[in-house]
């Protein structure tokens, strides 16, 4: 059972998941399956792991991490978030607003978005978020009225389109040219925007932006979109006569989902991600911008497991004679749409028992009415796997909950944060009632 799945606090003993001393059958017990539990010092500690991380590699240069609230947010975790005094990235009205029913300091909240409503940009502009990160040229405008209507001036980044390929998923992939986001630098879509930004006094631009893509191993795709991002802040301060102050890298970094991949470590990335800054700044004759990262994934991914319960199983015998072992559990893809979505793979384990039975082919399905309800294409589970027993899939803090759906009127599970011997749900399980709650009876 390969360690490096789990989080700090995940253990092991005679067969049995544990989660900072609680069996996975007391907490079953406790709060139901299925439920995601979140190591709460596991989180704590990566988050910190990357804000140490960009200080000791950046120093005085070193910006904020913003936390990709998308990855996953509830009012618990934005209240650590404020705790620990790092930044949060939202992309909608509702992320933003649970990042300040949190407690979120809004100089720490920075708004993303390619197509933000008037009203949520009303909402951060009077808010008073750091910066708005303008995606079109219609939001340029949009973002500048409401500045104006609310007097202030409005904190600003640009989302550039450096035209990088990350090599990942292609739904997963932001940066190259055709896509949605950002504006392109090669195409002079991005100097034309900036060119609209100053005429607004209102606006205040203080740097450049890139997402290039998501669960992405090495340095060198970012790296690339860094030449590319200062190449084009020396275009601006040639043309301007003075440098923008900051830089914003985005997030991107992977983690281990089955056993040959490792997870990213923020010492993996960033000395070499320094270094590209030093070069490009060397070679556009630049000072060194203050430097921000918006990492999910990484810090969230690692710190959740999924508990399943089997519900069937069922063999089927499939082409030349084979046999597979469909295991179902009681979520599916309501909980976890990464594998129907984008081809994602995980592992999965009996939790609470130890099996010596031969392993056979077998997948991992939901209880959703669909063939593509599929957690785990392929995989090798005990043969004696058996309704009762208790399955949990590492790795699922990030875009598990978060892309959570209702599909099937299947409640969505709770997340219970787990620290110190001690468990308490900090998402409640949702019920039929909340089910019926927005219905309108004729
Ligand atoms: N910053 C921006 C502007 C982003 O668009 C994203 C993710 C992030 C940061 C955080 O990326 P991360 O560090 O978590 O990779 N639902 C997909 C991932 C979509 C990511 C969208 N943007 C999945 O489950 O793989």
């Amino acid at each position: 059972m390969s360690s490096h799945l789990w989080s700090e606090n995940a253990s092991f003993s005679a067969g049995t998941l544990q989660l900072s001393g609680i069996s996975v059958a007391q907490l079953a017990k406790d709060f139901g399956t299925p439920t995601f539990f979140l190591d709460e010092l596991a989180f704590r500690s990566r988050a910190l792991s990357w804000q140490s991380g960009i200080e000791q590699e950046f120093g005085s240069d070193a910006g904020t991490v913003f936390y990709a609230a998308k990855s996953f947010i509830c009012t618990a975790v934005a209240q650590w978030i404020a705790d620990l005094g790092i930044g949060i990235d939202v992309c909608t009205g509702g992320e933003l607003a649970v990042a300040l029913a949190g407690g979120v300091n809004p100089a720490k909240i920075e708004v993303h978005g390619n197509n933000k409503s008037l009203s949520e940009i009303e909402r951060a502009v009077t808010a008073g978020v750091k910066c708005i990160v303008l995606d079109s040229l219609f939001e340029i405008e949009r973002v500048a009225k409401s500045a104006k209507d609310n007097g202030v001036r409005q904190g600003i980044m640009i989302r550039l389109t450096p035209g990088v390929d990350a090599h990942t998923h292609e739904k997963i992939s932001t940066a190259h040219e055709d896509v949605k986001f950002g504006f392109s630098i090669a195409s002079g879509a991005a100097w034309q925007a900036i060119e609209e930004i100053l005429q607004y006094p209102e606006l205040n631009l203080l740097g450049v932006h890139c997402h290039i893509g998501s669960q992405i191993f090495g340095s060198s795709a970012h790296e690339l979109a860094t030449d590319r991002l200062l190449g084009f802040m020396a275009k601006f301060r040639d043309a301007l006569g003075y440098q923008l102050p900051e830089l914003n890298l985005g997030g991107g970094f992977a983690i281990a989902y089955i056993d040959a991949e490792q997870t990213v470590e923020p010492s993996d990335v960033l000395p070499a991600m320094y270094q590209a800054v030093v070069a490009g700044c060397k070679k556009y004759s630049l000072d060194i911008p203050k430097i921000s990262i918006e990492p999910g994934r990484n810090i969230v991914g690692p710190t959740m497991f999924t508990l399943y319960e089997v519900g069937t199983v069922k063999d089927v015998t499939i082409e030349s004679g084979l046999v597979r072992k469909y295991v179902s559990v009681d979520g599916g893809m309501s909980d976890n749409a990464r594998t129907a979505l984008y081809d994602a793979e995980y592992s999965a384990f009996i939790a609470q028992r130890i099996s010596a039975a031969p392993l056979a082919l077998s997948r991992l399905v939901g209880k959703h009415c669909e063939t593509g309800d599929i957690i785990i294409k392929e995989i090798s589970l005990p043969s004696d796997i058996a309704p009762g027993d208790l399955i949990a899939t590492p790795a699922t803090g990030a875009y598990g909950r978060s892309m959570a759906s209702n599909y099937n009127h299947v409640p969505r599970p709770p997340v219970v944060a787990v620290k110190d011997g001690k468990a308490r749900v900090i998402v409640r399980r949702e019920n039929e009632a909340d089910l019926l709650a927005l219905d309108v009876k004729e």
